[in-house]
């Protein structure tokens, strides 16, 4: 399995950013039991172990920017055999998807705090992941800050070493020079192939199932149009 060379730029900014007093209070309730700081998992402080976290063996999805949390609630919730990892730096996100899966009384998330990168190349094995999510990804749309953005050579191969054999990388985005870059190099990645190459474009239909989040919802006020795209991991690599 080639090497993939490691995305230097980090794709977010973290601002601390203060809790309300329901986040602070899911917060101190929940994430004992629920989440996990990526920094630990790096330092060996605490051994990345999915199998324990949720007590059992099953399929695993990573998410990447789980944001406030309303997609990766909606879809656990859909897919009660199947475990989620969601990856996010920004802690108001974190509490609020802790209300959601304590509301729903969800047991199939776990929470991580950190960046999902580092994570990828260090601690998640490769091909154990039966599918990863990146859902309207921070888009730098100024030219001189692109260089931020997530979806690029390096990350895709990273990111498809981490897929086992069939699994799948969804993206979706609302910027249309971010969805035409994202199948540029999604294209370019020999480990891949595109699941909507027949269709129009390639570019994947909506799905249905995916809650409009607050992001979505703007691109949508401000006329921008959503792409998906939907990449699998060939059988050999
Ligand atoms: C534009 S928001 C979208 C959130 C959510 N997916 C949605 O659709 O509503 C992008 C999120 O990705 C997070 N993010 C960006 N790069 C990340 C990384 N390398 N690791 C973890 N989170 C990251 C940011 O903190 C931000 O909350």
């Amino acid at each position: 399995m080639r090497e993939a060379p490691r995305p230097s730029i980090p794709s977010f900014v973290h601002h601390r950013s203060r809790l309300t007093e329901g986040q602070q209070h899911a917060w101190d309730r929940w994430w004992p039991e629920r989440g996990r700081d990526v920094a630990d998992l790096l330092s060996g402080v605490e051994p990345y172990d999915p199998q324990a976290w949720f007590g059992r063996t099953a399929p695993l999805v990573l998410e990447i920017g789980s944001g406030m949390g309303e997609s990766t609630a909606a879809l656990a919730a859909a897919a009660p055999d199947v475990d989620h990892i969601a990856v996010e730096v920004y802690e108001p996100g974190l509490a609020q998807l802790l209300m959601r899966l304590a509301d729903a009384d969800l047991t199939n998330v776990t929470l991580l705090r950190g960046d999902a990168v580092a994570l990828l190349e260090e601690r998640v094995p490769p091909a154990s992941l039966a599918g990863i999510r990146i859902f309207f990804p921070d888009p730098w749309p100024k030219r001189r800050h692109r260089k931020r953005r997530l979806v690029q050579p390096g990350f895709v191969a990273l990111a498809a070493s981490r897929l086992e054999p069939g699994g799948l990388l969804h993206l979706a985005t609302d910027w249309d020079d971010y969805a035409l870059q994202m199948r540029a190099v999604c294209d370019a990645e020999p480990a891949l192939e595109n699941t909507a190459a027949d269709l129009p474009g390639g570019w994947t239909p909506r799905p249905e199932w995916r809650p409009v989040t607050k992001f979505e919802q703007r691109a949508r006020d401000e006329g921008r149009a959503i792409h998906d795209l939907v990449y699998r991991a060939r059988p050999t690599r």
